[in-house]
């Protein structure tokens, strides 16, 4: 039986990642941020078997690498340059762009522009970007950092259902953990 995906650009794209990603921790505590982009590639990685049509090497690539362009000085030309034009494209859909949302001066209205042209730009990508983008918001539907308001926890969980709901038909096993994570952040909604 053939390997799901190519070990060898893994390990080539967790170390971009890992060098990107320098000291950086996951918002809220001393976790290496590394920690939740593996994260996200599991995911991906555990729901492979379901999608043999998926592009494995594609999709974990996107996963470890999804992060780079908003989080650090990477660009997509850098991407384009080391991983090629379609997982450079791939990261750039799951990018927030702040251009989008220039002329809006709300915090949270900002928030929804961006995520909203973000998903635009998901839609008109290959599914294995689809499934990268449950996979990262089933990683983040964790325990929320403690300084969240109540608000800001309700806000979140409405945007996880509308990725949901966006995105989900490109993998029923990814939407179902989705789904029940949903589910289970009403415990952390009143802090
Ligand atoms: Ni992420």
């Amino acid at each position: 039986m053939p390997a799901l995906f190519t070990q060898d650009l893994y390990a080539r794209a967790l170390h971009f990642a890992a060098t990107a990603h320098a000291e950086q921790t996951v918002p809220g505590s001393d976790v290496p941020y590394l920690f939740h982009v593996t994260l996200v590639a599991m995911e991906v990685i555990a729901a492979l078997p379901h999608h043999p049509d998926f592009d494995a090497d594609l999709a974990v690539q996107c996963a470890l690498l999804h992060d780079t362009v908003e989080d650090t000085a990477t660009t997509t030309d850098d991407l384009t340059q080391r991983f090629g034009a379609k997982v450079a494209q791939g990261v750039a859909a799951l990018s927030k762009d702040p251009t989008a949302a220039a002329d809006v001066a709300d915090p949270a209205q900002r928030k929804r522009v961006m995520m909203a042209d973000s998903l635009d730009r998901i839609l008109d990508a290959p599914r294995e970007v689809w499934a990268v983008k449950l996979a990262d918001r089933i990683t983040n539907m964790a325990r929320p950092p403690v300084h969240w308001s109540a608000g800001k926890r309700r806000r979140y969980q409405a945007e996880a259902r509308l990725i949901l709901e966006t995105l989900g038909e490109a993998s029923a096993f990814l939407a179902a953990r989705l789904a029940a994570r949903i589910e289970a952040y009403d415990a952390w909604l009143d802090g």
